[in-house]
């Protein structure tokens, strides 16, 4: 598994405004749409082109574009999705999927309760988008429900990690093309496997308490 952690001085600013306790919902979400667009740039260097040729007002250049089949981001609800306008700005071709998971607040063990992708993704790169990477059982079982399909290769963007997490996934992706690329790595998960320090429950910050 690969890891980024992104060191950017615009991401850190945007991340303590993210964590502070204070900042309202509305503005939580334009700073998370904010730090997508910063981290993608970084995920997306790998993302696969192909030459092309294009006729400048002055001549002949040549330049890229995205390669078929087109990648597909995948956020996963409902967190993920305060995540998906910031990537489809930078990747305005790319295809969206949906994974709705929940994770049981006692047994930390996610289940999912919705999905809405492509049966074959053979031959796709995948971005997969959630916020928060804890315990890591939901990005791991994002994960392999995209490789069982055929995925190839799948980076996951996620804006805070705890260690933890980071390395329940690498054991359970252990041989797979794999990359993370995080925001900030945390100090650890607490009793009830939240992010310490964290920012809190992202979805509830999001879109209020269900
Ligand atoms: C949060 C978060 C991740 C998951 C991380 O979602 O958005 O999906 O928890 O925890 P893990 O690494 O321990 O699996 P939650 O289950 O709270 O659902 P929500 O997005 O609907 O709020
Ligand atoms: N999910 C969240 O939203 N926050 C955490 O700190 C852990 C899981």
């Amino acid at each position: 598994m690969r890891l980024h952690i992104t060191h950017h001085p615009l991401v850190a600013q945007k991340l303590t405004l993210l964590r502070d306790e204070r900042t309202p919902s509305p503005v939580f979400r334009s700073l998370v749409s904010e730090l997508v667009t910063l981290l993608a740039y970084e995920a997306t260097r790998g993302i696969r082109v192909e030459p092309v040729d294009v006729t400048t007002p002055v001549g002949p250049a040549k330049g890229v574009e995205i390669s078929e089949p087109r990648p597909l981001v995948v956020p996963i609800l409902r967190a993920g999705l305060g995540m998906l306008d910031g990537m489809t700005r930078l990747l305005p071709t790319a295809e969206v999927g949906f994974l709705g998971m929940v994770r049981d607040e006692t047994t930390l063990q996610p289940t999912t309760y919705a999905t809405r992708l492509p049966e074959d993704l053979s031959d796709r790169q995948c971005f997969v988008l959630d916020p928060m990477l804890a315990t890591g059982g939901s990005l791991a079982a994002a994960m392999q429900y995209l490789f069982d399909r055929g995925a190839v290769d799948i980076t996951a963007i996620c804006l805070i990690g705890a260690p933890e997490g980071l390395g329940a996934v690498e054991k359970a992706m252990e041989g797979r093309d794999v990359t993370v690329v995080l925001g900030a790595l945390d100090e650890r998960l607490n009793e009830h496997g939240y992010i310490v320090p964290g920012l809190g429950d992202a979805g509830d910050r999001l879109y209020g308490v269900v």
